[in-house]
């Protein structure tokens, strides 16, 4: 039988940078492109094999990036194209990949599509974003929301109309029913995908089209006033509209004219509808990003579930990915606490499908919290009563121990955590038992073995406390992984299926080399991995 062959993306792991927050190297306090190149020799001893980068371009910055206003430059903060070319290049030296990030839903409201398009009614690019006239009452044309807060339509008094915004006013949407939009972001990606850049992380994939006739959205019965107000309605007329799946493939057609580049699309939804996203011929996003394990509790009977509703709804051929963090979601640490994120980082690069790190959780990186008077991120400042600032999961990476935690010479953008001397990466590499120890370790494992990476997942355990499952491949070494969830000592017991084995990888150090067989004890907040006997 001829070996099967799997894409770089497949058996690759990535790697989130938020580039302000990364390294800092012109003493700003704000992370830049050189800054990363300082810090490649980092990713590639930590074993990742693709650099995500949120956005560089530039940028008025009113969502920190994701507000763009020219999407072939760089914005200087970040330095130049120079400096990105470099970087390119040095990324790819040291045999790694380098994904964009890609903006298409919105741009900023100084982009000059948007400066022409709002200058008069007639001008070219008025339909490239979506105008409406008011109600004859004067409010706006439909009861859609902003995710920001308040409604979603912003009125110009110059031109007498609504525009409409799923986020920001400073970011209005595109109209991508307009071919014009289409052929000028399919240009967008050519110009960066002709430099060499291996794949797109595609923002707000969900939401590129909207309704045709512009219905209102209906009122969700079980709104709670602690949640975003956005969430008073179910988006269902201003987002995963069906036509835009013809979209997603003509965006995947672009990338099919290059050899070897993907797309991810970021996409809030339900499973039996992110999966739509890999088209119907896998001709859709390569990975639809699988966001189950940002918000479910913590519970291995719900976790077991929820991988298996996964894995059961994948459409054939389509391969999946996992996630325990980003740049708008509180950090994994301060969602299940710092000994239970160990417990994450097994489950996470021992699944199937490509695993998604997102910076400093490798170090076990906690939400900072902000006081009030330094918030920064526009969906904290806008509902300042909900906790619902990004800030403290984007805090500057804590590198060492010297001033600034090796991040900048210069008081940093955001604040560092005030732990960074007991939690940093010089002080993590050296020590056996850290969580950056882990990680590398768990990557390493599962970068040399083909169950780990490419094979197949069986569940074969869960309870209240505990998870297990086996991963398998043919001619290969086979793996039983097994995790406490909870804090206690745990017993379990695999029927079914007999096993024995030793652990070759444990949160707790000393579990290495013993032998296991179906009857497991494990201490509260252990995992292990076991090779299983052939
Ligand atoms: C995505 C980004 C988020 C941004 C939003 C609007 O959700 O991840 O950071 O605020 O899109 O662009």
């Amino acid at each position: 039988m001829e070996k099967q062959t799997y894409p770089w993306w497949q058996t690759g792991i990535l790697y989130q940078i938020y580039p302000r927050s990364f390294q800092d190297s012109n003493a700003d306090g704000i992370g830049d492109l050189k800054g990363i190149l300082q810090r490649l020799d980092y990713l590639q001893w930590l074993g990742v094999d693709g650099i995500w980068i949120s956005p560089i371009y530039p940028s008025p910055m009113a969502d920190f990036g994701y507000d763009i206003a020219d999407y072939t430059g760089i914005h200087p903060i970040f330095g130049s194209m120079p400096d990105f070319d470099e970087l390119l290049r040095q990324v790819h030296a040291r045999g790694m990949k380098l994904i964009l990030d890609l903006v298409p839903n919105h741009t900023s409201d100084q982009h000059p599509w948007f400066l022409e398009s709002r200058s008069s009614r007639d001008n070219p690019k008025r339909d490239w974003y979506i105008w409406k006239d008011a109600c004859d009452d004067g409010t706006p044309p439909n009861n859609w929301l902003s995710v920001f807060g308040g409604s979603g339509w912003e009125w110009d008094e110059a031109t007498g109309q609504y525009y409409y915004h799923a986020f920001l006013k400073e970011q209005p949407d595109l109209n991508w029913r307009n071919p014009e939009v289409q052929k000028a972001m399919f240009d967008v990606m050519k110009f960066w995908l002709d430099k060499g850049v291996d794949g797109f992380r595609v923002d707000v994939m969900w939401h590129m089209i909207k309704d045709g006739q512009f219905r209102d959205n209906p009122i969700n019965p079980s709104y709670q006033s602690h949640q975003a107000t956005y969430e008073k309605l179910f988006p269902v007329y201003s987002t995963d509209q069906p036509e835009v799946h013809d979209i997603v493939q003509q965006m995947r057609r672009v990338l099919d004219g290059y050899s070897d580049r993907m797309m991810i699309g970021e996409i809030y939804l339900p499973i039996h509808k992110l999966i739509t996203y890999y088209g119907p011929q896998n001709n859709g996003a390569h990975l639809p990003f699988n966001f189950m394990l940002l918000n479910i509790p913590w519970e291995p009977l719900l976790i077991a579930g929820a991988i298996a509703e996964y894995e059961g709804a994948l459409p054939a051929g389509a391969w999946p990915n996992w996630v325990l963090g980003n740049h708008d979601q509180p950090r994994i640490t301060s969602r299940v606490g710092l000994q239970q994120s160990k417990i994450a980082a097994m489950l996470l690069l021992t699944l199937r499908g490509t695993p998604t790190i997102y910076y400093g959780d490798e170090i076990g990186m906690v939400d900072v919290p902000i006081p009030p008077n330094e918030v920064q991120d526009p969906q904290g400042l806008n509902m300042p009563d909900k906790n619902l600032s990004r800030d403290p999961s984007r805090t500057p990476m804590q590198w060492d121990r010297s001033d600034w935690a090796g991040f900048s010479t210069a008081r940093p953008w955001l604040r560092l955590n005030a732990a960074f001397k007991r939690t940093n990466v010089e002080k993590q590499k050296d020590d056996p038992y850290s969580h950056l120890a882990l990680y590398r370790r768990l990557i390493e494992l599962r970068q040399g073995e083909p169950a780990l990476m490419t094979g197949t997942f069986s569940p074969v355990y869960a309870d209240h406390q505990a998870m297990a499952f086996i991963r398998e491949a043919p001619s290969a070494k086979s793996f039983l992984v097994v995790l406490n969830m909870s804090h206690r000592p745990c017993y379990l017991h695999i029927q079914h299926r007999h096993v024995s084995g030793t652990v070759v990888l444990s949160t707790s150090m000393e579990l290495e080399g013993t032998v296991v067989s179906e009857r497991i004890n494990l201490g509260g907040d252990e995992g292990i991995i076991v090779a299983l006997d052939t």
